[in-house]
């Protein structure tokens, strides 16, 4: 064979392959978010443990677990929110679930307290699955050095130091039946954009979420614990505002269905597909997603304080 035969067949070769390799990996992600039959989260044990769940997404999470036949046991910050939403699950699933409430303010509770008050309420429940969901950001854009320093305490101890302590909490029951898992929500803004700018702790924190979760996630891989993050991007609830949904931005309940079917199966996932073709282009196109990341901060950001001048 010549030498510009044996190139242009060594390159055919590869090409070949290459697509083959992406054809397979598209395959395995329609499938994955298309077709995957829900796992049987009850095999973990009969008890979800869920952080936040008195709104948006955590709320959301709530009701699909239930409807699988779990029970609960909700950790909120709110009495006067944690009451009917445990109400309103027992009357939508009557007899079938069980549901306990823990009242636990995050941005409050030093982490042992966080950890004594969750061991508490789960005291000789079969607790099989954590989501660590409870999380805030700012109710607005803005420069590292404006950020409210009450704010920036609050969010690194609900962001951070809950999810640290509340996995301690629960992560011993698990390791001595050798099976549960434990979903971490983090956030796209930590993974497909190379900055997040004027969210900047909130994108920090959502950062360790996601380290957090991969370490520990192969940490207890043999154990029977599957631990995985999830980094969704924009859903439409109270933490992101949103004067009307737009067309590509699921509601929480739209994304809960979808996040539900990926627990067990990944250890960091986008389990929505219209996030998931998002990230893909923001990601290759990192360059310009930054660009228009700050302007669209920096716009938000005064639309905000011209919104509260009028106030
Ligand atoms: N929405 C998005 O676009 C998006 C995208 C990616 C990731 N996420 C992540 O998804 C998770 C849920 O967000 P969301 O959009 O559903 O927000 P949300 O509607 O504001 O709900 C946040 C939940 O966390 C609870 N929480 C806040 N501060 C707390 C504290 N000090 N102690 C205990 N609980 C506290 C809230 O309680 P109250 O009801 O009492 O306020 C609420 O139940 C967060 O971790 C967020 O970072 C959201």
């Amino acid at each position: 064979m010549v030498p510009a035969d044996f190139l242009i067949a060594t390159a055919t070769v590869l090409g070949f392959v290459t697509l083959l390799k992406n054809l397979l990996a598209t395959a395995r992600w329609l499938h994955a978010t298309f077709l995957r039959k829900l796992k049987n989260l009850r095999a973990y044990g009969s008890w979800a443990v869920i952080t936040g769940p008195t709104d948006g997404i955590g709320k959301a999470l709530a009701f699909e677990l239930a409807s699988v036949g779990l029970n609960l046991v909700l950790a909120g910050q709110n009495p006067s929110k944690l009451e009917p939403t445990s109400s309103k699950l027992r009357e939508r699933y009557g007899p079938t679930i069980e549901v306990k409430t823990v009242i636990a303010d995050f941005a409050k509770l030093t982490g042992e307290e966080i950890a004594a008050a969750m061991t508490g309420a789960m005291e000789g429940l079969d607790v099989g699955l954590l989501v660590n969901n409870a999380g805030m950001a700012y109710p607005n854009p803005t420069y590292f050095h404006e950020v409210d320093q009450q704010l920036m305490e609050s969010m690194l101890r609900v962001n951070l130091n809950a999810a640290v302590w509340v996995t301690k909490a629960v992560i011993g029951g698990m390791l001595k039946k050798k099976r549960g898992a434990i979903l971490n929500i983090g956030s796209g803004s930590s993974v497909y954009v190379s900055s997040f700018p004027l969210q900047t702790l909130y994108a920090s924190t959502k950062a360790f979420m996601a380290m957090f979760s991969k370490s520990i996630g192969l940490e207890y891989e043999e154990q029977g614990v599957d631990i995985q993050c999830q980094v969704p991007l924009f859903i439409a609830t109270k933490m992101t505002v949103l004067r009307r949904r737009p067309m590509l931005v699921p509601s929480a309940e739209t994304f809960s269905r979808a996040s539900v079917r990926w627990i067990g199966h990944k250890r960091q996932c986008n389990p929505y597909w219209s996030h998931a073709a998002q990230a893909f282009v923001m990601h290759a196109l990192d360059g310009i997603t930054v660009w228009y990341v700050k302007r669209y901060m920096e716009w938000t950001r005064n639309e905000g304080l011209e919104h509260d001048r009028h106030l």
